[in-house]
């Protein structure tokens, strides 16, 4: 099947080299001339695991290319997937930025050829799918085509195994030619088990949505447990072990931390809330989960102080780990872009250390904050670490070097990497999130 991905972004990408892999012929177009270039020439615009892989290889078989230009593929393609950017509108209110997915729309019909279904990719709001055909039906009347949702719900890190493997598939479409279209697509996941569900288009548009602010739920209800826990000296780790067992609660996203961050879930939630007001529904709980979220951020902050003794005012404090999760370079939404700032605020020095999301973070925090490739380095005469991402490389820090290093053992780990017990044989003093704080020494301001 002959297929055209519009946008080359994180979605778009995977996707491509993802139907490629099936054994589709797949053309990626983006308007970015720069991006196509570099990507032809085999680098990447995003570092996700596995993706170099095959989109080396179906390159060079001749299933994945590139182009900037919709008219050397479009007319040829069977299906045409719109995973352009939705970002959060500049307004600051919720919305969703459609301005690329009705560009995109409007453009690629100029270039329908016989029988095409358009299918949206970018998580949208409900009722763009339909927007989408009218934008097509007025700019070629002559078209013929379908509009279909088919959302993707890829992790960052893990995008290429949840593309190949995913728990389902949604399939929003109206027609009997849609559904067989994507059905075909879809096959080689099919034969492996994969449920794939056909919905009507709102109801995938939604999905999507409800998904998204569901795992939010769990993050910010598990995180209100950890604050708990602190409070009655239970431990949010047993806690969550406990509940997760039961099957209709599920383990997983249980993890309390510094709250969720990255390009989905703070933008996902805050769309839902818009979706909600515009249609005249409260989504009460969803609320509760962004303030909640944002509540954490702040928390960790007076967490640091607390592990201080009272002040960060004059401390050094080493950062470990920038983006917003382990295994990627995006720090959008991170914590640490919340969390560093109050600190340097508050007259603290800080020197933080991240394995892929330093260039990044360059841009995007205080000048102050200095950066260093050697995380050992960051911690020196450090009067606290702060383990703010949980890399695998922070996982197997040599505790007794890290001790020798640093003006004073301090350790706060807002991603409960460590036992509290190993922390205090090594003698640190040990602040987790949800567990009671280990305390070796007394804290002097
Ligand atoms: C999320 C969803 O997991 C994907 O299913 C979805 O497709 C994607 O958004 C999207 O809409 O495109 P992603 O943003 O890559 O994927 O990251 P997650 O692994 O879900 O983590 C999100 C945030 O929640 C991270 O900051 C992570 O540290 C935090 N988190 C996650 C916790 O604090 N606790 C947990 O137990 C799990």
């Amino acid at each position: 099947m002959k297929i055209t991905i519009i946008g080359t972004g994180y979605v778009g990408l995977v996707s491509g080299a993802g139907f490629a892999e099936f054994g589709h012929t797949v053309t990626c177009v983006d308007k970015d001339k720069k991006k196509i270039e570099l990507v032809e020439k085999g680098s990447l615009p995003i570092y996700e695991p596995g993706l170099e892989e095959i989109v080396i290889r179906n390159k060079s078989s001749g299933r994945l290319n590139f182009s900037v230009n919709l008219a050397d593929s479009v007319p040829n393609s069977d299906v045409i997937f719109i995973a352009v950017g939705t970002p959060a509108s500049r307004r600051g209110d919720g919305y969703a930025d459609l301005t690329y997915v009705f560009e995109a729309a409007k453009e690629l019909a100029h270039f329908l050829n016989g029988y095409t279904l358009v299918t949206i990719k970018s998580t949208v709001p409900v009722g763009t799918a339909r927007q989408v055909a009218r934008i097509i039906r007025e700019t070629n009347p002559l078209a013929e085509f379908d509009v279909a949702s088919n959302p993707e719900f890829l992790r960052e890190g893990e995008a290429v195994f949840d593309f190949l493997n995913p728990d389902r598939v949604v399939v929003g479409a109206e027609t009997e030619k849609a559904r067989n279209l994507l059905a075909a697509l879809y096959r080689p996941l099919e034969s492996k088990g994969v449920p794939i569900i056909f919905t009507g288009i709102e109801t995938a548009e939604l999905t999507k949505y409800a998904s998204n602010a569901f795992l939010a739920t769990k993050i910010s209800f598990i995180n209100e447990i950890a604050n708990l826990c602190e409070e009655v000296g239970a431990d949010v780790i047993d806690v969550a072990k406990g509940m997760g067992l039961d099957h209709r609660i599920g383990s997983k996203f249980l993890q309390p931390g510094p709250g969720y961050g990255g390009s989905c879930f703070p933008k996902d939630t805050k769309a839902l809330l818009r979706i909600a007001q515009e249609n005249g529904v409260a989504c009460r709980i969803v609320e509760a989960v962004v303030e909640v979220n944002a509540a954490q951020r702040a928390r960790m902050v007076r967490k640091i102080r607390q592990a201080l003794g009272g002040s960060e005012e004059g401390k050094s404090i080493a950062i470990l780990g920038l983006t917003f999760k382990p295994d990627t370079d995006d720090m959008r939404e991170a914590p640490s872009l919340t969390i560093i700032p109050a600190l340097i605020e508050h007259g603290a020095e800080v020197k933080a250390h991240d394995p892929e999301g330093i260039n990044e973070a360059k841009r995007l925090l205080p000048q102050e904050v200095k950066f260093f490739k050697d995380k050992y380095e960051a911690c020196r005469d450090a009067d606290v670490v702060v383990l703010i991402t949980d890399w695998n490389e922070y996982k197997n820090l040599d505790l007794s070097k890290l001790k020798s290093l640093m003006k004073t053992p301090i350790f706060v780990d807002l991603r409960n990497v460590f036992s509290p017990d190993v922390m205090s044989s090594a003698g640190f003093n040990y602040f987790s999130v949800g567990r009671r704080p280990i305390i070796n020494f007394k804290t002097n301001l």
